[in-house]
């Protein structure tokens, strides 16, 4: 029986759990797409995301259609009990189209025009781009349906990835019929961009630009609006494409692929127009926090399909091509992090890609089956065993990840705070989130992320590293959340602006001063290598680095001091009681250490305990019934169970142990 938490199944013909890749056959003759197929039995390969750059193979010309070549595929992998995430293979243009319609290349803030060659070549708003990508989509579908190997869509690839937005001029004319939409009268678009700084008054929506590149700082409201409006004019594009699949194949799941935390696009807004939320997630094995950043990006994409479970769409076997270095994961470390995705909430555990091409831009990217012979490669071999393991964990499927703890993430007020001229451009929102993300993640205390707007009842402390931009209605809604009993945590340079980026006048924070109990009469940013020392009321020291500031207490009491420079004995971390409920306050970004020993105070505070207490190095994160442990130190860990458990377990290096589920025993491979 579908469990009300699975993701949508087709006649029950989504396996439990994914096991696949990208499948680009188009680059290969037909004697190896038998192999493959072949092969991919072998690694219990259940689903391939197929013809994802496959465009100009599909449609040669306008008038063209070749599917002999995919219909082929399509049966092959059927026969072999393999089954299709198709991709509608509208994200690379064939190159008629771009010489036929130059107009529809993307253009950049300089005037610059990007060009056939690579991919993703495209405005946004270029009738014409979508015109032929909705015609593709609606082909391929009408073409599709009712195939037995069709089991969910994959609508285009990363969108925005390379080219997030278009200021050309068929871009500036949608650019004034979005704005038309949101401020309807000129007067009013006025008011909101603040015009009447540096001479900007507009007299008719025809003078409005993009932000192009401009002498110095183009206005930050009309830089705000064009982002809002690039990820909205990206997913019209999407939209379309799934108007056209909708109307052909009702019962099969659409999803296109996220980028983790990529900023130009609204995810929130994407997710709910998803089936199942997918992901691609490429940490970089050298640099020792991407354990905890892949653990952050399984958390949102969870929290983007409102903790349905989501798909690891594509990571890489081994390595990937476009780094300066591209370090190669080391043995196990695949497994471990796929592991985790699971652990997050992840049915589906996917590679970019699944044979290594021969030929083009990613020939050097790590792949399932790469360029030698398979039986020689370990990551073949890692391949094949992780692909057995996964077959005997349909368990899984299905189960929920419960969080106790909230993070406030938003993209506008992402957007607005990194908009140029700001106190400090070292303040950057992915780095505050890891600060407090670090913190819980060291001490296994899970959280999901929410919107400011969202309903936080569910949850009993919220976070908020930076909430720069804040509406009326995220304010009400944190005070109501506290007011009633829940427990808040937030980060300096909040409650700044309100949606157009105008400086909410009144005292800093101005509509969270009172919640917060805090008047803040001024910043004192720090520069690169600064810190500045911090006292606790206990005595105990920390440091604080990258921001400080001047804070009057009003209502709060005083948690820690600065204890050096021009503030010292003034308030660098407060807490208020404000209604049932408790508001703490950080003045400053405080050291790893210091942050976990704060989160720890107010997780206690707050009744969220750590999922266990594990050794450092040592994740831990209950899904459904089960509980993760993934080591990611280089040498074994004893984690006590408690006795209810069975009392003590031992993690391998770089392994996981799943408790109340036994991952298969490996056979020699
Ligand atoms: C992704 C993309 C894939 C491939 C991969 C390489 O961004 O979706 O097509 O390019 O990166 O890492």
């Amino acid at each position: 029986m579908d469990s009300p938490s699975a993701p949508p199944k087709v006649n029950g013909l989504i396996p439990p759990l994914i096991y696949g890749g990208d499948y680009n056959p188009d680059q290969w003759t037909e004697d190896v797409w038998r192999e493959d197929v072949r092969l991919m039995q072998e690694a219990g390969v259940n689903l391939v995301n197929l013809a994802i750059f496959s465009w100009s193979r599909i449609q040669p010309s306008e008038r063209e259609w070749s599917f002999e070549w995919l219909d082929r595929v399509m049966d092959l992998l059927h026969e072999g009990g393999i089954r299709v995430d198709l991709a509608t293979a509208t994200a690379s243009p064939p190159p008629w189209l771009a010489h036929a319609h130059p107009e529809m290349l993307p253009v950049l803030a300089d005037g610059v025009r990007l060009w056939p060659g690579a991919r993703q070549h495209y405005c946004p708003s270029s009738p014409v781009y979508r015109h032929a990508a909705h015609r593709l989509a609606e082909t391929m579908a009408e073409h599709y349906a009712g195939h037995p190997a069709l089991t969910m869509w994959h609508v285009g690839n990363e969108y925005g990835c390379h080219v997030p937005a278009c200021y050309c001029d068929v871009s500036a004319q949608a650019f004034r019929e979005w704005l038309k939409r949101r401020h309807g009268t000129i007067a009013e678009l006025n008011r909101a961009w603040g015009t009447d700084f540096w001479s900007q008054r507009y007299s008719s929506w025809g003078e409005i630009l993009p932000p192009r590149r401009t002498p110095t700082w183009p206005n930050p409201s009309q830089q705000l609006d064009f982002m809002r409006f690039s990820s909205d004019e990206l997913l019209e594009c999407y939209e379309l494409e799934r108007e056209a699949l909708q109307r052909h194949t009702p019962e099969i799941p659409i999803t296109t692929n996220f980028m983790s935390f990529f900023k130009p696009l609204d995810y929130w807004r994407w997710a709910e127009r998803e089936e199942v939320v997918s992901n691609d997630s490429y940490p970089d094995p050298s640099d020792p926090q991407s354990g905890m950043r892949a653990a952050m990006a399984g958390d949102l994409m969870r929290s983007l399909g409102r903790g349905k479970p989501w798909i690891l769409m594509e990571q890489t076997t081994s390595r990937v091509n476009w780094r300066e270095v591209n370090v190669a994961k080391t043995p196990g470390q695949m497994r471990l992090w796929s592991y985790q995705a699971m652990a997050r909430g992840a049915d589906g555990i996917m590679f970019f890609q699944w044979r290594q091409s021969p030929a083009g831009a990613e020939k050097f990217h790590g792949a399932m089956v790469s360029h030698g012979p398979v039986d020689t490669s370990p990551v073949w071999h890692e391949v094949k065993a992780l692909g057995r393991e996964i077959r005997g964990l349909d368990r899984l499927a299905g189960s929920r990840v419960k969080a106790h703890v909230a993070i406030v993430f938003d993209w506008e007020s992402w957007w607005a705070l990194e908009l140029p001229s700001k106190p400090s451009g070292r303040l950057r929102l992915l780095d505050q989130v890891e600060s407090y993300y670090a913190a819980m993640f060291d001490t296994n205390v899970t959280a999901d992320f929410a919107r400011p707007v969202d309903d936080l009842r569910a949850y009993r402390l919220v976070v908020a590293p930076n909430l720069y931009l804040v509406t009326d209605q995220a304010a009400a809604n944190l005070r109501d959340y506290v007011q009633d009993g829940g427990h808040l945590a937030m980060s300096f340079f909040s409650g700044i602006v309100d949606a157009e980026e105008h400086i909410l006048l009144g005292g800093y924070p101005a509509p969270l001063a009172d919640l917060l109990g805090v008047r803040v009469i001024d910043w004192f940013p720090l520069p690169a290598d600064t810190r500045l020392a911090v006292r606790f009321e206990d005595g105990s020291p920390a440091e604080g680095e990258l921001w400080s500031e001047l804070i009057e207490p009003a209502g709060a009491e005083v948690l820690a001091t600065f204890a050096a420079g021009s503030l010292a004995a003034r308030p660098a971390v407060t807490r208020n009681h404000f209604g049932k409920g408790t508001a703490t306050y950080l003045g400053t970004r405080l050291d790893r250490g210091t942050m976990s020993r704060l989160l720890r105070l107010v997780c206690g505070a707050a009744g969220v305990n750590p999922v266990i207490e594990a050794p450092p190095g040592v994740e831990a994160v209950s899904r459904g019934e089960f509980t993760f442990l993934l080591n990611h130190g280089d040498s074994a860990a004893n984690v006590e169970l408690g006795p209810e458990k069975g009392g003590t377990i031992q993690v391998g290096a770089r392994d996981v142990a799943i408790v109340g589920l036994e991952i298969p025993e490996q056979t020699s491979a």
